[in-house]
């Protein structure tokens, strides 16, 4: 996408009160005369999709909509790095499309100002949200009240020729494993991979850096050691065919001395990996480690199929039923539960 083109998404499509129904609000908050602000932040240019840094001048001041929940949680804004992170899917979008989560309604209306665009359809948990928004947004988006794992478990036929998925709003790399993976999971089961390939999903490559970062280490930490983690425990269960850590092996290596972890290797019977030294301080053992497991062509190989092939066979084959175990086991880790959020967030820190 051409820097041009990202321009044309730095200005808000939507105009709603301030207003509230039940526990949601839409607040205004407005920018100076002459204010700047910048189309794209730090965490977005390390991990994220490669929006182009520039600064948006307000000469005659402007204003930021915001969508609060009661606490104060802000749900969805539209300030530029907002809608420039949802540009480049509003670009491509042709045809029927299919939207998860209303929020301010930001993207359904860049869309509905679309002559490509035929049909959009947006599910929506909250009728207070629905009932807020709705009013003042185009009335060719068709919206639906329903819960879109729900909606995509249920619904018969598939008829978008692509989707745009935003139910959450923190980006950390939990919300891949709670939200994404089984929204991937369903419509690679029910429709296949290419309808899955059609799905993309708000600040998914920020969340998949942060993953790729550490799935190097994790790689030789047990799986019993990732159970609060859904996407780690998953993957490493089905890598565990080629690669088998000893049930001690570095799970805590920062503390341990280099000399201790060789060791330990040797004594638990544990394949040493080639060219680790007992002189080695632990960051150069770790980057080791995580250099061969980097250079390991199969677990590069499942790693990819793992974070992109819902809905192929091999996927099935290598992950499917862990992915099963795991629902069975944590049903609210791998269904974006609200009601157990904090719980969650507790339970990372
Ligand atoms: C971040 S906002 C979406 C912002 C939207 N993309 C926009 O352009 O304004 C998230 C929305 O998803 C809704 N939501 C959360 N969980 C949902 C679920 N399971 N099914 C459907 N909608 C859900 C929330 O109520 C909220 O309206």
């Amino acid at each position: 996408m051409k820097l041009a083109s990202y321009k044309k998404y730095v200005t808000t499509p939507i105009s709603i009160p301030e207003g509230r129904v039940g526990q949601y609000s839409i607040k205004h908050t407005p920018i100076k005369p002459g204010a700047q602000l910048e189309s794209t932040n730090m965490r977005f240019a390390y991990y994220g999709e490669p929006i182009p840094y520039f600064k948006i001048d307000y000469p005659d001041g402007g204003m930021i909509h915001s969508l609060l929940k009661d606490r104060g949680s802000v749900l969805m804004t539209d300030n530029p790095i907002e809608l420039l992170g949802q540009a480049p899917f509003i670009h491509k979008a042709k045809g029927d499309v299919l939207i998860g989560g209303l929020g301010l309604g930001v993207v359904a209306e860049f869309l509905a100002n679309k002559k490509t665009v035929k049909n959009i359809t947006v599910v929506e948990r909250s009728d207070e949200i629905i009932k807020l928004v709705q009013p003042h947004i185009n009335p060719r988006i068709n919206i639906v009240h329903a819960d879109l794992f729900d909606y995509l478990e249920k619904v018969e036929r598939l008829s978008w020729s692509s989707a745009w998925f935003d139910i959450w709003s923190p980006t950390s790399e939990w919300v891949w494993s709670r939200y994404i993976l089984p929204l991937r999971v369903i419509v690679g089961r029910r429709f296949g991979y290419q309808a899955q390939l059609k799905v993309s999903c708000w600040a998914e490559s920020l969340m998949l850096n942060q993953l790729l970062e550490s799935y190097e280490r994790m790689a030789d930490i047990p799986a019993e050691r990732l159970k609060n983690e859904p996407a780690y425990w998953i993957w490493r269960k089905g890598i565990e065919r080629f690669k088998t850590v000893p049930e001690d092996r570095l799970t805590n290596l920062s503390l341990k001395s280099s000399s201790d972890i060789v060791k330990k290797l040797e004594a638990s019977g544990g394949e040493p990996y080639e060219g680790l030294k007992e002189d080695m301080s632990p960051l150069d053992m770790l980057m080791h480690i995580k250099q061969s497991n980097k250079d390991n062509r199969d677990l590069q190989g499942a790693t990819r199929v793992f974070f992109s092939g819902m809905g192929l066979d091999i996927w099935e084959q290598m992950f499917g039923k862990y992915y099963d175990e795991y629902v069975q086991m944590r049903p609210h880790k791998v269904r974006g539960d609200e009601e157990h959020e904090l719980e969650d967030v507790e339970e990372h820190v």
